[in-house]
């Protein structure tokens, strides 16, 4: 690499031109072959150890701000796909549903409208929805054809299994270890030591849609506190 020396110029000269970025600082050299003029004397001089360019023009700028981004991108764009499902996790589900209820969901997944649903659910029917927090939920229908109020959890407050109906007893029966509950889901028999959960069952004045309320009062079947909130 070519090396010339630049004198006299002063650090000031050097610092206040835009070449700056291109010029190399090295230490003073002390010759050997001028030791008398080098005597007593500092070597000032400044080597420029490179042929200045204009800090605007620097080869390849362009590309490397386009290997830049590139890189940035191929960073981001991973590391969102992993960010997104973590912040998903911590966003409280709801919305759907007026007052921060839940729409009920049938065996299809499709909302339950109230009007429909009582079409094809006679008295005294209960039939499984989704409900609150996907709690597999009955729907009532009492013996004037109404929907109920309230819905019943199904989940058995024994050790957790699906509590089915059975409209010829009447009861809510455990399959698992013969608990039962009566027609609201109060517990009858144990093993299960408490009744099932209920949600009020509400429907949305626009448009007929059944949601599900968490239910705060007390347990009217028991007079209770609920146990489950
Ligand atoms: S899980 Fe229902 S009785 Fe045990």
């Amino acid at each position: 690499m070519a090396s010339s020396t630049l004198s006299p110029i002063t650090p000031s000269q050097l610092c206040s031109t835009k070449n700056i970025a291109q010029a190399v600082f090295v230490k003073p050299m002390r010759s050997h072959t001028n030791n008398s003029m080098s005597n007593g004397r500092r070597n000032n001089g400044i080597r420029c150890m490179a042929t200045s360019i204009p800090a605007d023009n620097v080869p390849d700028m362009e590309k490397r701000k386009l290997l830049n981004l590139l890189l940035l991108g191929a960073l981001s764009l991973p590391s969102a796909g992993m960010l997104l499902p973590y912040t998903y996790f911590f966003v409280p589900p709801g919305g759907s549903g007026a007052g921060g209820g839940t729409v009920a969901k049938d065996a299809l997944g499709n909302d339950v409208v109230a009007a429909e649903w009582l079409k094809v659910h006679g008295p005294n029917d209960r039939t499984l929805t989704q409900g609150l927090k996907g709690d597999p939920t009955y729907l009532v229908v009492e013996s004037d054809r109404t929907l109920a109020t309230y819905g019943i959890n199904a989940v058995c407050t024994h050790l957790g299994c699906v509590v089915p109906w059975n409209a010829a007893e009447n009861k809510f029966l455990c399959p698992c270890h013969g608990s039962q509950y009566n027609n609201q889901g109060k517990v009858v028999r144990g093993p299960a030591p408490l009744s099932l959960a209920l949600a009020h069952a509400d429907v949305n004045v626009d448009d007929g849609k059944v949601v599900f309320v968490p239910w705060v009062e007390t347990d009217f079947r028991t007079g209770d506190a609920p146990w489950w909130s």
